[in-house]
């Protein structure tokens, strides 16, 4: 089965009895790119009422859960949903991209972490309020074939959306190891359950009041060479350094990006960031609908926020690219603001 990919090339996925959709085996040596773009979703997203069934503080941050059928009972790990904030009457226009943590039973999981306006509303909201949301959105982790020990990875909030993912691989027979990390122990998220299905299972803490002090790499530099596949999410360094460290020993990796996200379903090309495609040539891929799941080799880290001159296409957008602000064209007001 063969399905197209916007990196340009195809996705070679292979459809198992079960329905499963997985990855077949990546070569374990070579010089080319060791992960294949990740699969396409199986199930377009909807757009509808949830309901807020559950609220408690989670460490630093508020885990929500919310009742929706028709996106729990698709969503798979590695998906996320766009939350409309504010009410009925917000000026926020913007929708709010957040992981899906969990999913069991008609309902999902968030975990949020109060910032600015939208994400402190969504954190707010208390059981029984309902909110609009669009969901399942982006492409899910590829599983990797039978019996592949797997690594996962995460950085403060990020490991919440590595929890479906673990418990799946888990019950599929694979050896689960994690590494858990962030900048203090009050930033630590999904502890208890990612504890539950990997072991070995690491914390780090910047300033050691919890677990090894340091980055998340240190582990994960010692762990890495047991793995057939990796898997992290997480603050945008955190995840190159994690891709850098697998590709280094030629362990394929996948990593779910953040990149601010504005349409949330691939028209505004606000989300892309620069990635290899199989043909070796790099294109700006959106990281909503073509991500939020990369390989981890292919993502061109260094280059992010950036126009590389080498992309497909590069000429053409600094053609019509104009300043985001000049005399004649003052600074649009910010979202929620009166012009
Ligand atoms: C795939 C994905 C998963 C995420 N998962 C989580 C999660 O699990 N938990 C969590 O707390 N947060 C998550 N986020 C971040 C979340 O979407 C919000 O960006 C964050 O919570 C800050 O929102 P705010 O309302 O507090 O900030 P505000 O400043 O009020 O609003 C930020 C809004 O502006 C948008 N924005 C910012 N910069 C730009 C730009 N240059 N162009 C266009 N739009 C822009 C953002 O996308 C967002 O919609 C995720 C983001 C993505 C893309
Ligand atoms: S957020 Fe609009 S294309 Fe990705």
């Amino acid at each position: 089965m063969s399905t197209p990919a916007a990196e340009g090339g195809p996705t070679r996925v292979v459809q198992l009895p079960s329905g499963e959709r997985v990855l077949p085996p990546v070569p374990g040596s070579g010089s080319g790119l060791l992960g294949q773009p990740a699969p396409p979703a199986e199930h377009p997203p909807v757009q509808g009422p949830a309901v807020v069934v559950g609220s408690r503080p989670v460490s630093a941050y508020t885990e929500l859960t919310l009742e929706a059928p028709d996106i729990a009972d698709v969503a798979r790990p590695g998906q996320f949903v766009a939350f409309a904030v504010g009410g009925p009457t917000s000026a926020m226009l913007l929708r709010r991209s957040i992981a899906i943590a969990g999913v069991g039973g008609g309902r999902f999981s968030v975990v949020v972490s109060a910032r600015a306006a939208g994400s402190t509303w969504l954190a707010g909201l208390r059981p029984g309020e309902e909110l609009d949301v669009v969901g399942p959105l982006g492409r899910p982790f590829p599983l990797p074939p039978e019996g592949t020990p797997v690594l996962l990875v995460g950085g403060g909030y990020g490991a919440a959306a590595l929890v479906g993912l673990g418990g799946l691989l888990r019950s599929r027979g694979h050896e689960v190891a994690a590494v858990v990390g962030a900048g203090d122990q009050a930033r630590l998220c999904s502890v208890e359950e990612l504890s539950a299905v990997a072991a070995p299972f690491v914390v780090t803490t910047d300033d050691g009041s919890a677990g090894r002090t340091g980055r998340v790499t240190g582990p994960v530099a010692e762990l890495v060479g047991g793995a057939g596949a990796v898997y992290a999410c997480g603050p945008m360094p955190m995840l190159a350094a994690v891709a850098k460290l697998a590709t280094e020993r030629r362990v394929p990796s996948w990593v779910a990006v953040e990149e601010s996200m504005a349409c949330g379903v691939g028209v505004c090309m606000t989300c892309v960031l620069p990635v290899v495609g199989a043909d070796g040539r790099s294109r700006f891929a959106r990281s909503c609908t073509d991500g939020p799941v990369f390989a981890g080799d292919r993502v061109r880290f260094a280059d992010v926020g950036t126009l590389p001159p080498d992309l497909v296409g590069a000429d053409a957008m600094q053609l019509v690219h104009t300043p985001a602000a000049s005399p004649a064209h003052p600074t649009a007001p910010r979202e929620g603001e009166t012009p």
